[in-house]
């Protein structure tokens, strides 16, 4: 039986090829709808029903609650692989053996020194600087540092751009922390494997020795790599849109995190603290709270609650939630906030209106809590989002410019004036 879609529309009928994916999903190719239609096109906003590419790289069921990267499940990669060993996955499509993952590693310590002149840029920002800002500008900046990257087109340029930005990417997002707290920038110490780099470049100031707390490199391996990707998200969709004018990785990467600040995003990780803030301020009234989320007339969201694709259980929250979990009670932290989270939790998902539109808590819910207990700055949740999400973007970007594919031009609907004569000033 071959798969065809047919579309009637006005006493015509059109067919449409219909390709199923490797997980039986199913997809109606309407590449050549408008040329074969007159210029019938189809309507989406959001994009909630439109498949913008083909990929290999995540599989998510929302409805099951299912994500796969390269076929492995998110469960065994968050509890048994390391951060890069995921991130080699994602990118390359394979888990690497020893030998390619000792490589991969050392290609990106060798790029992990930051041009010094990057610190006339963030010089230029205020200390109030939001790191997202501070980050985007800074992965920005490295099109003018590495030029000769910025047009590739051999997979030997493409993988010299990812391990310079795997390298550099952690080292700009700790600078722009230190920017905020006023203490001085480090450099990565290529005796650190990759986490503890990042958090000895966060954590370690002049005047006292650093020392890394396992349980806190533990959770934030865990945490960056349930991140590390999930499909055609809004700021991966950004990487893909902007990397499909032929424009760098380094931009196109500038570009998602720029689309990841938003709090519908991945913004809301900080947006779910400053909300349970709110709430304890005003006196700790969750119902109150809820009762907002639920009235219409209210722009008021539980930040932290409901996604896009997932309608049953995000599968990364509930990892992160045994996380958080053993995170407090080891670091023994008593924090009434995030008791209020707790009660927030607890009474979301027995309330009707939530349990009906299938609202639970999201990653971002949990990772705020852990990313609190950690003692990291609310500023700087959404960065560690971008430091966890980097390996995805680049996958992304990467599978997108070794396919070919063409440059990224939806269509609109209009519904604006029709032709009018202009009116000369005199008569307005
Ligand atoms: C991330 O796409 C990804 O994969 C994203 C991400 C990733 O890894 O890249 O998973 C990361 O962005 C997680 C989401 C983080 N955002 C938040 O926590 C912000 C709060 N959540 C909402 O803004 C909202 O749930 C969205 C934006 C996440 C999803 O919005 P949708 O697609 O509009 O939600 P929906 O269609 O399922 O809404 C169904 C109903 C609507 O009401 P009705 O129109 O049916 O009456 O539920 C309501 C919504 O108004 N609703 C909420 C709500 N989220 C949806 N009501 C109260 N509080 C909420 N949080």
């Amino acid at each position: 039986m071959s798969n065809i879609g047919i579309f009637e529309f006005q006493g015509k009928k059109y067919e449409f090829p219909v390709e199923i994916g490797t997980e039986n999903e199913i997809a109606i190719d309407i590449k050549k709808l408008r040329g074969s239609t007159g210029g019938i096109i189809t309507l989406d906003p959001g994009f909630k029903n439109t498949g913008s590419c083909k990929s290999k790289i995540t599989f998510l069921n929302g409805e099951k609650g299912i994500l796969r990267h390269r076929g492995y499940a998110i469960e065994d990669l968050a509890k048994k692989a390391s951060f890069l060993e995921v991130a080699y996955l994602i990118i390359f499509g394979e888990l690497p053996n020893k030998k390619q993952l000792e490589k991969f590693e050392n290609d990106i310590k060798e790029k992990s020194l930051v041009d010094e002149e990057i610190k006339d840029i963030l010089d230029g920002f205020p200390r109030s600087a939001h790191p997202m800002g501070v980050l985007s500008a800074l992965t920005a900046s490295l099109t003018a540092f590495h030029s000769h990257l910025t047009d590739v087109h051999s997979e030997e340029e493409i993988y010299s751009s990812i391990t310079r930005l795997m390298g550099k990417f952690p080292v700009l997002a700790a600078w722009a922390h230190a920017k905020n707290e006023g203490t001085p920038l480090n450099y990565a110490d290529n005796s650190l494997d990759y986490i503890d780099n990042l958090l000895m470049m966060m954590y370690k100031i002049p005047t006292t020795p650093y020392k890394g707390n396992p349980v806190i490199k533990k959770a934030m391996e865990e945490l960056l790599i349930l991140h590390q990707d999930h499909e055609q998200n809004c700021s991966t969709s950004t990487v893909r849109l902007v990397g499909s004018s032929h424009a760098s990785l380094f931009a196109s990467i500038s570009a998602g995190v720029s689309a990841l600040w938003g709090p519908l995003h991945g913004g809301a990780n900080q947006a779910v603290i400053e909300m349970l803030e709110a709430i304890k301020e005003d006196g700790g009234d969750v119902e109150k709270f809820i009762n907002k989320a639920k009235d219409k007339n209210d722009p008021f969201r539980l930040m932290g609650f409901g996604h896009r694709v997932y309608k049953n259980f995000d599968p990364r929250a509930l990892i992160i939630k045994e996380s958080a979990d053993a995170v407090l009670a080891e670091l023994g932290v008593d924090d009434p906030t995030l008791e209020i989270a707790k009660h927030l939790e607890e009474t979301a998902l027995k309330d009707p209106y939530f349990v009906e539109k299938k609202l639970f808590p999201n990653v971002d819910f949990y990772s705020g809590i852990i990313y609190r207990a950690l003692g990291i700055p609310v500023e700087m949740f959404t960065v560690m989002f971008a430091i966890g999400r980097l390996p995805g973007w680049i996958a992304q970007w990467r599978e997108m410019r070794l396919n070919s594919e063409p440059i990224g031009r939806p269509r609109q609907l209009y519904i604006g004036e029709t032709k009018r004569d202009y009116v000369p000033m005199s008569k307005r």
